[in-house]
């Protein structure tokens, strides 16, 4: 049934959702209020990369572990329902090590020359991935830019930072190369529409404050700002209008702020669809002061080895302290996408730590409780708006309308000990309503939650001590 919002009120009667726990002596149930007329940002996704040559580890998989695989990624009824990929656009000569390699391995000599573009077909696995996330539904493609090919940059290098030629600031022998790197972003865009992917989102820096052995291109905001008043007008001149524009991935949350208000000050914002940040040096924080979208595109715990646990005394790899992550980002920063660093990652690299959602073995994997913490948001889909929620100590908890008119409500109980739930919707109820709840604690992974709705709409479901839980509540069926 395809409802909006006015049709679901209309359906409404004053009709309590109440939680009545089965199994175990309740404590008083707790009501936790949705208020849909208090409405906050609209939610693009979320996600994850397979970046640096991880998609082949799915490429490589033999069936039927790669569909499981790709089942854990995308399915939104028995995975993480992930809907944004974020997928990095090479740099590199070559693809030694776990290089990205370049579509433009060579530049021509002179930044106006004809760009002789090679086209592998693979992208380092991720057009695979990429097509089969269409096969799921998935519509959100960001292509993001660790650095320009070398031969575009100050250190004729695509790796250990230096700029790219043409910002202020920079001189080089051979010209601007501020045009020629947009026509290449756009260039890879087409590539990737002739193979059935479209890329909604490009972003042409990665981390811009941090200089690295490998790809990585240093930018201020105010040198972005130059690169994005070029990037505009030639996506737009390519037809491609409704490519939206990320910047700048920087290392923390202080300096994509930097970066934001630069390109600000510089007249671009309007030019840009989401500013984005990493959380490695300075976490998530107060909103960002902008008019545009804010997401969180990459982050992880890089140092803690290998951890499947949902809650280990609150460790970083933990899938409870990712859960509130995720949910911080959301509800207390104004996120409006939330994207985790690997999806995929084999065991030799970096020690087998935790920058990983799912460990695969050569032909074997294992999923980590980070994934199942992503999954019990995976009914707040894409154009979701974010609704207000009040109500339960112990319990954080935000709601989400779709634009099905569906309402999806998340609550993490910070308790040790199972709570039960009563679910209002101020004002009014939905008559009638279908609701459907699932959990994820240390032994279970969204598994389903039985709610029961008794003749007086009343539905019940509780939430273990340092669980999760998740309502799907769509118009029931009218009589
Ligand atoms: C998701 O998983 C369910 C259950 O296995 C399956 O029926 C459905 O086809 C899957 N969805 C997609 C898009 O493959
Ligand atoms: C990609 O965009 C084209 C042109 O707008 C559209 O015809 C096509 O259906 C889209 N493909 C997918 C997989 O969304
Ligand atoms: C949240 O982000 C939206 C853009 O998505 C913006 O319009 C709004 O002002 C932001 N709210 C706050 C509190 O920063």
């Amino acid at each position: 049934m395809h409802l909006t919002l006015q049709q679901l009120i209309a359906l409404a009667a004053p009709v309590l959702l109440v939680a009545a726990v089965p199994n175990i002596q309740p404590r008083q149930a707790q009501k936790i209020t949705v208020d849909l007329s208090r409405k906050y940002q609209t939610i693009d996704g979320f996600g994850f990369s397979a970046a640096f040559q991880r998609a082949n580890l799915i490429v490589n998989l033999q069936e039927p572990k790669q569909s499981e695989v790709l089942n854990l990624l995308f399915n939104t009824t028995t995975g993480a329902g992930f809907s944004i990929v974020r997928n990095g656009i090479g740099s590199s000569k070559s693809s030694n090590s776990d290089w990205m390699n370049s579509i433009l391995p060579e530049c021509p000599s002179t930044p106006d020359g004809t760009p002789d573009y090679k086209w592998d077909g693979k992208d380092s696995g991720q057009l695979f991935l990429s097509q089969q996330a269409v096969k799921f539904g998935v519509k959100t493609f960001y292509g993001n830019a660790w650095s320009a090919p070398g031969c575009m940059k100050t250190n004729n290098n695509d790796a250990n930072g230096g700029n790219l030629c043409g910002v202020s600031g920079t001189y080089c022998r051979t010209g601007n190369w501020i045009q020629a790197y947009a026509n290449y972003l756009v260039k890879y865009i087409q590539l990737y529409a002739q193979n059935g992917v479209n890329v909604t989102h490009i972003g042409f820096l990665n981390e811009p404050d941090f200089s690295t052995s490998y790809a990585s291109m240093q930018s201020s905001g105010s040198q972005a700002a130059e690169v994005i008043k070029v990037l505009r007008p030639t996506l737009d001149r390519a037809n491609l209008v409704n490519i939206g524009i990320n910047c700048c991935e920087g290392t923390g949350w202080n300096v994509a702020n930097q970066h934001a208000s630069q390109i600000i000050s510089a007249g671009a914002e309007n030019m840009i669809y989401a500013f984005t940040s990493h959380e490695y040096t300075s976490r998530v924080g107060s909103p960002m002061r902008t008019t545009r979208k804010v997401w969180q595109t990459e982050y992880c715990d890089l140092n803690g080895g290998w951890s499947t646990s949902w809650y280990s005394y609150g460790g970083a790899g933990d899938g409870f302290t990712w859960a509130n992550t995720i949910f911080n980002g959301i509800v207390n920063s104004n996120l409006s996408a939330y994207i985790y660093w690997e999806g995929v990652q084999d065991r030799a690299t970096n020690n087998n730590n935790n920058e990983k959602l799912i460990l695969i073995d050569g032909q074997n994997y294992q999923v980590s409780k980070r994934l199942w913490a992503f999954a019990q948001f995976r009914d707040v889909r894409p154009g979701a708006v974010r609704v207000g929620t009040s109500g339960g100590s112990n319990l954080k908890s935000t709601a989400f309308l779709n634009t099905d008119g569906s309402i999806a409500v998340v609550i993490i109980n910070s308790g040790t000990s199972t709570q039960s739930i009563g679910i209002g919707l101020t004002g009014s109820t939905l008559s009638n309503p279908t609701v459907n709840a699932y959990y994820t604690d240390n032994t279970h992974e969204a598994s389903s939650q039985s709610v029961s709705i008794a003749t007086d709409g009343t539905a019940s479901a509780s939430v273990p001590g340092r669980g999760m839980i998740s309502f799907l509540i769509q118009a029931g069926a009218r009589a």
